[in-house]
């Protein structure tokens, strides 16, 4: 918990308050929360993390963040497919989300996973009144969204080779695999 509030208060402008964090793991049955994290020797710091709730056939994330000093090296992907997995295990159909609409870095890691634009909530965020985009995700049994998540699967894949390190506990098969629906 420490090391994901140093985080958000790096790259957050309204970072969630400690208690929001508890109230949040201990909403069990709908909650789910990941963190990614660089295995000793190289220091065991926390590197991301992200979350979501399901509600009914929708997987909603709440949350989603890298370290300040090591975005943009493909680590938000692997936490976000992560995430996707999970809301399909946890029995979602769709995954929405919302983003600033200045936010153009993770909407465009949004779209790369095919997800779309479907609609804007005026002045949603209450410290500078920016407006939200919302984005929906298509039905994860459909076609396209198992290629789109494949796709990205082996980028994943693809960069940790290239980087030489394990995908240690990330089972990332339940969306691309054929038995899966
Ligand atoms: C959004 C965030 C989680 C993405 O994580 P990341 O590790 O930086 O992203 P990745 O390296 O996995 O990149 C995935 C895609 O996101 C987009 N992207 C991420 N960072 C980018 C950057 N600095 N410039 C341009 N595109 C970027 C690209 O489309 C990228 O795909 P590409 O590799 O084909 O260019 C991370 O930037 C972050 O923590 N931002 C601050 C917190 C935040 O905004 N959270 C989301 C709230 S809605």
């Amino acid at each position: 918990m420490p090391q994901v509030q140093e985080i958000e208060r790096q790259i957050f402008s309204s970072p969630w308050p400690r208690n929001a964090y508890f109230r949040e793991l201990s909403s069990r049955n709908s909650a789910y929360y990941i963190v990614l994290r660089q295995d000793p020797p190289d220091g065991g710091d926390l590197l991301g993390y992200g979350g979501l709730w399901r509600m009914h056939d929708e997987a909603h994330v709440t949350t989603i963040g890298v370290r300040h000093d090591r975005q943009h090296e493909g680590l938000g992907r692997i936490v976000f497919a992560a995430l996707l997995v999970a809301g399909f295990k946890l029995g979602a159909k769709w995954v929405t989300l919302e983003a600033r609409a200045s936010n153009l870095n993770a909407i465009r890691m949004y779209e790369g996973f095919d997800f779309k634009v479907i609609g804007r909530r005026r002045g949603y965020y209450t410290d500078n009144a920016e407006d939200a985009i919302v984005m929906w995700s298509d039905s994860m049994y459909s076609g396209r969204f198992r290629r789109v998540f494949v796709e990205n699967l082996a980028r994943i894949e693809a960069q940790a080779h290239e980087h030489g390190y394990d995908l240690l506990g990330l089972n990332l098969d339940g969306l691309a695999g054929k038995d899966s629906g």
